[in-house]
């Protein structure tokens, strides 16, 4: 599998209000591979936002580099999809207008993405709600509409950037499963940024522990689970030692 992703000795300090530096990222180095989805495992305020936003280019490194398929970062917005956090979805737009984003902002034909714009509704189980507006939906759905939104110009790679802790633990289960669907089905090349271990080591080819801040890379974990991924594998002898294996990775 060729490399889609890959990030060498990338570092970052933000400059603060009293004009000293903060390091937010000592040095992180990792690869992630065509069609692998990596997570990336960090405590709370370690740097992953940063991490993420800075291989999007829309954030300055202060040192390191960055490169998609061998090429060095550039006009990344056609090559990366990204959902934060919370799904900022624009409140006046319905379901299928907010999902078409992307191409507006590339100034292309809008007409000629409406199928694909239903298609990627459908997948993310939206069908049916396409005229919906984000207040009529629920956060759940709002999360699916950022998924589908973030898919629409085809990029190479997803990003993720917590993009379900905002949810009630059944919703995020079900949806940590839609997600492993969508990834299946797309075959994209997804990062995933979180701090929970569980859903980490479910969905991902490879989990990625930082420290705490400034970040380093403790570990790369290979996760192979046996079959495929669902529901069940939350019960899997195999599945709750790797957590426990992050687990201890972080503490240490
Ligand atoms: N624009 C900024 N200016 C100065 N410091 C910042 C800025 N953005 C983030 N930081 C600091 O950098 C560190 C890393 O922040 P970041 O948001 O990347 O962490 P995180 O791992 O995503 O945390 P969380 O898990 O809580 O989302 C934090 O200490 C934060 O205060
Ligand atoms: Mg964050």
């Amino acid at each position: 599998m060729p490399t889609a992703l890959s990030i060498l000795e990338l570092s970052k300090s933000y400059e603060t209000k009293t004009k000293d530096r903060m390091d937010a990222i000592g040095s992180i180095t990792f690869d992630v591979n065509e069609g692998e989805f990596v997570s990336v495992v960090g405590p709370s305020g370690c740097g992953k936002t940063t991490l993420l936003k800075i291989i999007a280019g829309l954030l300055e490194p202060s040192k390191g580099a960055i490169s998609f398929f061998g090429v060095s970062q550039n006009n990344a917005m056609k090559n990366i999809g990204i959902v934060f956090q919370s799904p900022l979805l624009m409140p006046w737009r319905n379901a299928l207008e907010n999902v078409l984003l992307p191409i507006e902002l590339l100034h292309k034909d809008k007409t000629k993405y409406l199928e694909r714009a239903h298609d990627l509704i459908k997948l993310v189980g939206l069908a049916g709600f396409e005229e919906a507006f984000p207040q009529e939906l629920s956060g759940g759905m709002q999360h699916r509409v950022a998924i589908a939104r973030a898919l629409m110009h085809d990029p190479d790679i997803l990003l993720m950037d917590e993009p379900l802790a905002a949810l009630d633990e059944i919703t995020r289960e079900q949806m940590e499963i839609d997600l492993l669907r969508v990834w299946e089905d797309t075959k994209k090349t997804i990062l995933l940024v979180t701090h929970n271990i569980a859903e980490a080591v479910l969905m991902s080819n490879k989990v990625v522990i930082l420290s705490s801040r400034p970040a380093i890379v403790k570990k790369e974990l290979y996760i192979n689970l046996h079959g495929k991924r669902g529901l069940e594998t939350r019960g899997d002898q195999t599945y709750v030692a790797y957590c426990q294996e992050v687990r201890h990775s972080l503490a240490l």
